[in-house]
C-alpha cells in the first residue's frame, strides 16, 4: 500500500487542528458495560491540552480502546474528533509499528526493533485515516498540527487531500542519528511523508540537523528523485518547488500553572501528609514516569540499592518513591520490564526494608494531579535518569513545583531537558558510579547550594513555558506558509 493514496475530501469549520495519536481523554470501559473519561497518558497531552483549550481548537485522535465510536465529542472549549482504531489497528499499528519499531529505533535501540511488513501495511492506512479525519474537520485554509511518530505520513497525505491548508509536524521523541534511522525499511517514505508539512520541528537542533541529512539523502526516492529536485541546507528542505523549513523547539509545560497550584494550603498540607506517612523519613527520593524501558527506571534502582549496601544512604531514615502509570503493557518489552523492576523492587525492600516500613514505595497506576503535585513538593531528591529521552516533562514540572527552592534534580544528560536544565546534578545513565554520586550529591548538598541551583533552574521553567513553545512554533509555521 502507498502512502500517496487518498481523494480530496470536503472541508469542516475548524481553523486550528492538533492531530494526535491519542485524544487528551481516554474512554475508560467498566466492567458494568459503562463508560468514563480519563485523562490519557504522556507528556504530549499535559503539553498540548492546556494550549488547544486556550485557542479553542479541534483535536483528532484515538480514544484509546479500540472499535470505539466516532461521534464527536464537545468537551468545554474542546472540539474532539474521535478516529476508531479495531483491535487488529491497536495490535498492528500502535503496539507494533509505533511501539515496537519507532520507538526502540527512535530511542537509541535501547530494545531491537521488530520490523514486519504487515504492521507498516497497517501504519500507512491508519494514518490515511487520520489524514482523512483531519482533511474533513478542517476549514479552508486552516491551520493542522500533527504530532508524533505515530503520524510521520499524516503530512504528505493530508497536503494531497488539502493543498490549502498549512501544516506543522512537530515529533516529540528523539529523531535517531542517521546511521540508526537507515535500518528502517520504509525510510524514504517516512521521510517523504514529514516533507508534507510545511515545518518539520524537534526538541533539539541535533534531531533537526539529523532530519536535514536524512532529507538530502532520502526525499524523493519514492518518486523518481530526478523530478523532484531535493536541496537541503541550513534550517529548510527544497522538495521541488514547495519549501519545508526545519527546526528546533524544546517543548515545555504550563509552569505558571503548576508553581501557582503547588503554593495552595491544601497542596502544602497534603505534602506534609504524604511526608508523615512514609514515616517521616530524613530524605524522601522520587522517581515519576510513565513505565518505560527509555525511562531508566532500573538504573536509579540499581543506583539506590547500591548506595543502601555501601551505607551511602542510611537505609533507616531515606525513603525512595516510585510512581509509575502503566504503558504499553501487551507489548512484550514493556512486559519484560515490569518484571524486572518489580523484582528489584522486591529485592531493595527485602534487603533494607522492616515490617511496615517498606523503604521503596511504587505505585503502578496514574496518580491525580494535585496528588503529583504534592508528592513534587514533598520530595527532596527527584530521580530523572533515562537511557533516552525527547525532552522530560517530569523534570520541568519538578522545578515548576518548587518555589521554596527546596529539593535537588538528579537529570540523565540523555534527556533533551538537561540541554536546558544545567544546574541539575547532571549524571550519565549507563556510568552507574556516576549515577551513584549524583544521587549521593544531592541528598547531601547544603540548604545555599540547593537554593542556588533550583533558583537558576526555576529562572529557565518560568520563562520558557508551553504557551512559548507553541508560540515559536506557530510563528515559525506561520512564516514558513507564506514565505
Ligand atoms: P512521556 O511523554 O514519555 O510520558 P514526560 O515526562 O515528558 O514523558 O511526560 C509525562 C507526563 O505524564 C508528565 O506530565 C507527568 O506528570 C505525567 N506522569 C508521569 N507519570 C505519572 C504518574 N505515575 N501519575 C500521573 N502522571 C504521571
Ligand atoms: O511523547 C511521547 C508519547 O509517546 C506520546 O506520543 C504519547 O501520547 C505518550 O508519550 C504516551 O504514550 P502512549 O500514547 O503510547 O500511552
Amino acid at each position: 500500500m502507498s502512502p500517496e493514496g487518498g481523494h480530496r475530501g470536503a472541508s469542516g469549520n475548524s481553523d486550528f487542528v492538533v492531530v494526535a495519536n491519542r485524544l487528551p481523554i481516554d474512554i475508560e470501559r467498566l466492567p458494568d458495560g459503562s463508560t468514563r473519561f480519563k485523562r490519557s497518558p504522556g507528556g504530549l497531552v499535559t503539553a498540548l491540552e492546556p494550549l488547544l483549550r486556550k485557542r479553542r481548537g479541534a483535536w483528532i485522535g484515538w480514544a484509546g480502546v479500540p472499535d470505539s465510536d466516532e461521534e464527536p465529542i464537545f468537551e468545554e472549549d474542546l472540539q474532539l474528533y474521535p478516529v476508531r482504531l479495531s483491535a487488529d489497528d491497536v495490535a498492528k499499528y500502535y503496539e507494533g509499528f509505533s511501539n515496537a519499531t519507532l520507538w526502540p529505533l527512535y530511542h537509541d535501540l535501547i530494545v531491537k526493533p521488530v520490523y514486519h511488513r504487515e504492521w507498516w501495511d497497517s501504519y500507512v492506512e491508519v494514518n490515511r485515516r487520520f489524514a482523512e479525519a483531519t482533511a474533513r474537520a478542517a476549514a479552508p485554509g486552516a491551520t493542522v498540527w500533527v504530532q508524533d511518530y505515530q503520524l510521520q505520513l499524516v503530512p504528505k497525505m493530508l497536503r494531497m487531500l488539502r493543498p490549502d491548508v498549512t501544516i506543522g509536524f512537530f515529533l516529540h521523541i528523539p529523531f535517531p542519528p542517521v546511521e540508526l534511522f537507515m535500518q528502517m525499511p520504509w525510510r524514504s517514505e517516512i521521510i517523504d511523508g514529514l516533507l508534507g508539512a510545511d515545518l518539520v520541528g524537534f526538541h533539539l537542533p541535533g534531531g533537526a540537523q539529523n532530519f536535514l541529512v536524512l532529507s538530502r539523502r532520502l526525499a524523493g526516492a519514492t518518486a523518481s528523485r530526478a523530478s523532484v529536485g531535493v536541496r537541503a541546507r541550513f534550517g529548510e528542505v527544497q522538495v521541488g518547488f514547495r519549501s519545508v523549513k526545519v527546526g528546533a523547539f524544546p517543548i515545555s509545560i504550563d509552569s505558571a500553572d503548576l508553581d501557582r497550584k503547588s503554593r495552595t494550603r491544601e497542596v502544602r498540607q497534603r505534602a506534609r501528609q504524604i511526608r508523615a506517612e512514609l514515616g517521616n523519613p530524613r530524605k524522601i527520593l522520587l522517581g515519576v514516569d510513565r513505565l518505560d524501558y527509555t525511562k531508566g527506571i532500573d538504573v536509579r534502582l540499581h543506583a539506590f540499592s547500591e548506595l543502601l549496601e555501601e551505607h551511602r544512604v542510611k537505609h533507616d531514615d531515606t525513603v525512595l518513591v516510585q510512581l509509575a502509570t502503566p504503558s504499553r503493557e501487551r507489548v512484550e518489552s514493556y512486559i519484560a520490564m515490569r518484571e524486572d523492576i518489580e523484582q528489584q523492587v522486591g529485592h531493595i525492600n527485602g534487603e533494607y526494608g522492616r515490617v511496615g516500613h517498606p523503604i521503596v514505595h511504587y505505585l503502578h497506576r496514574p496518580i491525580p494531579r494535585d496528588e503529583l503535585i504534592a508528592f513534587f513538593v514533598a520530595a527532596d531528591v527527584m530521580l530523572v535518569t533515562p537511557l533516552r529521552d525527547g525532552m522530560n516533562l517530569v523534570a520541568k514540572e519538578y522545578v515548576a513545583c518548587r518555589n521554596d527552592l527546596g529539593g535537588a534534580l538528579v537529570l540523565s544528560e540523555f534527556t533533551g531537558a538537561a540541554a536546558e536544565l544545567r544546574q541539575a546534578y547532571l549524571t550519565n545513565p549507563h556510568d552507574l558510579e556516576g549515577v551513584k554520586d549524583a544521587i549521593e550529591a544531592a541528598l547531601n548538598q547544603t540548604p545555599d547550594e540547593g537554593r542556588r541551583r533550583m533558583r537558576a533552574l526555576r529562572r529557565q521553567v518560568l520563562a520558557h513555558d508551553v504557551d512559548r513553545w507553541a508560540r515559536a512554533f506557530l510563528d515559525a509555521l506561520g512564516s514558513a506558509k507564506s514565505a
